[in-house]
């Protein structure tokens, strides 16, 4: 069952019901200035940062589900409704919501008029738009009145939460009522920053306005039937601290079949640090004034959604892909990477799963997406390479999670999470072979944040290779600290030895827990630093490099190797973790995708062993599992892992972030039509039809779908942010697809099913555009038979880079 239908000409999902499984949700906004918004127009806005700059407030775990959002009423004659249904719930004769790219339009017809609201925020502005379009669609006049409400959060949302004794006193509004514009400034914390406020206009005068929460609402009203709206009145009101909103009434008559439209802005001000204003609760309304003057039109509205538009196109242009599975076209040519492009701007921060005052932006997080995002806009990725870097500590080490508005590291969660080193070099690989731009080595950088200890960056990737050789346990494999990329894996958790190479509170590391995830990790990874050392010129050091690689190869055919299959970990007292002697757990997803990817084991055998075995006993009809069998009761010597139920999260779950890797692997060894198998699985253009057992948003990747031993096998959760995004673009980008960046130019590597007879992939790269044609009619898996380049043949599958030639024509023939 489905609850709408890809649009793909307009680059849309469409909606057709307000009714989804859970809120089915878009992102507004992918520079300073963000609005996360639903399907009902639920949702919240902020800048920058969804802890410390929230301009609107969300509650959480509400029920019913999603009722706060940025809102508009429609009261006609008795009838009171909302264009998307939420808050009132009044049913709608017709509804249906868009969700684009960048921009959401969602419409409710109710008794012959029709409201469509169209949410935006232009590129290259701090403030998020809402066109709305009234029509009536009837043969008599209409007096309707329209409402708007936003529900002001006090700015830092953890604060506004927890610190109403303050709050209750501290809110305070403008309102300023024009001939042909109504603005309401939410000026609180204004008096003591002076450097920020919001602003909330509409381009009409208005017939009322509401900015206290209770006096628009009731004292027991809610927003599903505010009591102004039901009286059909205003009460201009004034909040004086309490809960400060926004509210606009219109009262308005439509002729027959005549329409009318309204643009409302929400925006974020920021004065400069010394623009101090004498009386400190004046607000400078000058940078106010200009948004409203630039953007509060019908034309200039409609100039942004166009200008939005041809912004994803030019994006979206980097990589196109045309075959003969619409699925697949729609995927790579649209979702994949608009989702890569959110999961960039969120990190792990802000969804309807992740609150926004929890997790900042994360160092393993942010890394790997960097690796769906580089070739999006490569120059954001540089510098989101050293904001990640200059969170990095001296000895290699790094903060786990920084701010995003601070871009500092977060002290209460700090380090020890020993796999976050060697993100950095996977998130500089990925830079340096998609723009071969080396400069970036020599950027100056901090540790800790500290601009008085500064090094470049090759420095910093230096220290994250270092951290890992010179943090080995007994097996000579890498010490996991408080975890690798399996965050729940905490090996140390019960271990009494902590380790003082760690720098901040909370880190601590036994000196006995391995990861073999982290060898394969260091494996990959290491070969990237030493090809980049030896770009720099630093044969010396690229030699040693590979030498340690080669010394970790071994050490995993030694001691990390089970019989059938890659082993996960040692534990803080040396046993097994993820071997077929353990009890439980006894075949971990993670070292097999890792290593193979890595190629470790590829010669002997090992990895064709190990991927035979992730299909045997991990498999299931909606993708991998992370482990199995699954933990039955709570595993003191593993930690969080055991203490979720069977089949959900990292104990059983299908984790999609890791699907991935396997169906790289698989790549590896030249199986196509397995890869792309493994790919479909969990892809979310295949699985429309059972949107009604999946449950979040039928167009991008959740981080979770229960595994076989849940109650609830094949039900998502975690919707938008998760690696899952990055990671596998990257594999139908560069793996299955084959289209690859390398340090030395693009290589052409397709691993396809038999049946896909060959597809035709446009590539912007270095300033050049390639044309690249794959001709599969021999039905092959993998391997290149012949390559031409602009004519010429080519020995081998990479195009070399001609520095003056912009325009390549590249035909291959499987
Ligand atoms: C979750 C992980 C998450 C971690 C860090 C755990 O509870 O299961 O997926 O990465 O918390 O916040
Ligand atoms: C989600 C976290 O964001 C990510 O960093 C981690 O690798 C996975 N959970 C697995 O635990």
């Amino acid at each position: 069952m489905n609850f709408g239908y890809f649009d793909d000409t307009n680059k849309e999902y469409v909606i057709t019901t307000p009714q989804t499984p859970l809120p089915w949700i878009n992102y507004l906004g992918c520079e300073s200035f963000f609005r996360l918004i639903s399907n009902t127009g639920g949702g919240y806005a902020f800048y920058k940062d969804a802890k410390l700059m929230r301009l609107t407030r969300y509650r959480y775990n509400n029920a019913p589900l999603d009722s706060n959002g940025h809102y508009y009423y429609i009261k006609d004659g008795s009838t009171v409704w909302n264009p998307g249904w939420q808050p009132s719930q009044t049913a709608l004769d017709a509804y249906e919501c868009r969700h684009g790219l960048g921009y959401t339009i969602y419409k409710g017809i109710k008794n012959e008029l029709e409201a469509c609201v169209t949410a935006l925020v232009p590129i290259g502005a701090d403030c998020e738009l809402n066109k709305i379009s009234l029509k009536n669609l009837s043969d008599s006049k209409k007096n309707i009145s329209l409402y708007s409400y936003v529900e002001f959060c006090l700015w830092n949302a953890v604060e506004d939460m927890n610190n109403f004794q303050k709050n209750y006193s501290t809110g305070e509004v403008e309102v300023v009522k024009g001939d042909s514009r109504s603005c309401i400034y939410h000026k609180t914390e204004y008096r003591e920053r002076r450097n920020h406020y919001a602003v909330y206009a509409v381009n009409a005068a208005c017939d009322g306005f509401d900015t206290a929460r209770e006096s628009f609402l009731g004292t027991y009203g809610s927003p599903a039937a505010p009591q102004s709206v039901g009286n059909g009145t205003s009460c201009n009101s004034i909040a004086d601290g309490w809960q400060p909103c926004g509210s606009f009434r219109l009262d308005i008559t439509l002729e027959p079949h005549e329409s009318r439209d309204f643009i409302f802005m929400l925006g974020y001000i920021e004065n400069p640090a010394d623009d101090k204003w004498e009386a400190p609760q004046i607000i400078n309304k000058k940078k106010a004034n200009e948004l409203m003057e630039h953007f509060l039109s019908i034309k200039d509205f409609d100039n942004a959604l166009l200008r939005l538009k041809d912004y994803w196109s030019h994006l979206l242009s980097g990589y196109t892909l045309e075959a003969d599975d619409e699925k697949l076209c729609r995927m790579v040519n649209i979702w994949n990477q608009y989702q890569c492009m959110v999961t960039f701007n969120m990190s792990r921060s802000a969804s309807y799963f992740e609150s926004g005052i929890g997790r900042g932006m994360g160092f393993r997080d942010s890394c790997q997406d960097l690796l769906g995002f580089v070739h999006l806009i490569p120059d954001k990725a540089r510098q989101r390479i050293l904001d990640i870097a200059s969170t990095q500590f001296e000895n290699g080490s790094a903060y786990h999670q920084y701010q995003p508005l601070t871009k500092k590291g977060n002290a209460d969660i700090g380090s020890g999470f020993n796999d976050d080193p060697l993100w950095l070099i996977a998130g500089a690989a990925a830079y340096l072979k998609e723009t071969g731009d080396y400069s970036i080595l020599d950027e100056m950088t901090p540790f800790d944040s500290n601009p008085d200890n500064q090094a470049p960056l090759m420095e910093h990737l230096r220290r994250s290779f270092h951290f890992t050789s010179t943090h080995l346990g007994p097996h000579n494999l890498p010490l996991i600290g408080r975890a690798d990329w399996n965050d729940c894996l905490n090996l140390n958790c019960f271990s009494t030895v902590p380790d003082e190479s760690f720098q901040t509170a909370g880190a601590s590391e036994g000196p006995v827990a391995e990861s073999v995830f982290i060898a394969g990790m260091y494996v990959k990874y290491g070969r990237d630093y030493a090809q980049i050392c030896r770009h720099a010129g630093l044969t010396k050091e690229a030699d040693d490099a590979d030498a340690q690689v080669e010394q970790m190869i071994q050490a995993v055919l030694k001691s990390g190797w089970d019989g059938e299959w890659f082993l996960r970990a040692y534990d803080a007292a040396g046993k097994k973790v993820g071997s077929h002697e353990c009890e439980e757990g006894q075949i971990f997803i993670e070292p097999q995708g890792f290593c193979v990817m890595a190629g470790i084991g590829v010669k002997e055998g090992l990895a064709e062993k190990a991927l035979e075995s992730v299909k045997n006993r991990l498999d299931t009809k909606y993708g991998i599992v992370l482990l199995q069998p699954a933990y039955t009761y709570y595993h003191l010597e593993l930690g969080e892992i055991s203490s979720y139920p069977e089949g959900y999260k990292e104990n059983a779950g299908i984790f999609c972030h890791n699907n991935p890797w396997v169906s790289i692997a698989e790549t590896v060894l030249g199986h196509g039509s397995r890869a792309f198998e493994i790919y479909k699985k969990i892809c979310p253009a295949y699985l429309q039809d059972i949107s009604d057992l999946h449950r979040t948003e039928a167009y991008v990747y959740s981080q979770m779908i229960a595994g076989k031993d849940a109650c609830r096998f094949g039900e998502a959760k975690n919707s938008w942010l998760t690696g899952t995004a990055a990671w596998t673009f990257t594999n139908v980008s560069q793996y299955i697809l084959g289209i690859r960046p390398e340090f030395d130019g693009l290589c052409i590597d397709p691993c396809i099913p038999e049946t896909l007879s060959g597809f035709t992939v446009t590539r912007h790269f270095r300033g050049a555009v390639y044309h690249i044609h794959v001709d599969n009619s021999a039905k092959s898996q993998k391997g290149i038979k012949t390559l031409l380049v602009n004519g010429t043949p080519v020995e081998g599958n990479m195009i070399p880079y001609q520095k003056d030639v912009t325009e390549y024509h590249v035909s291959a023939i499987m």
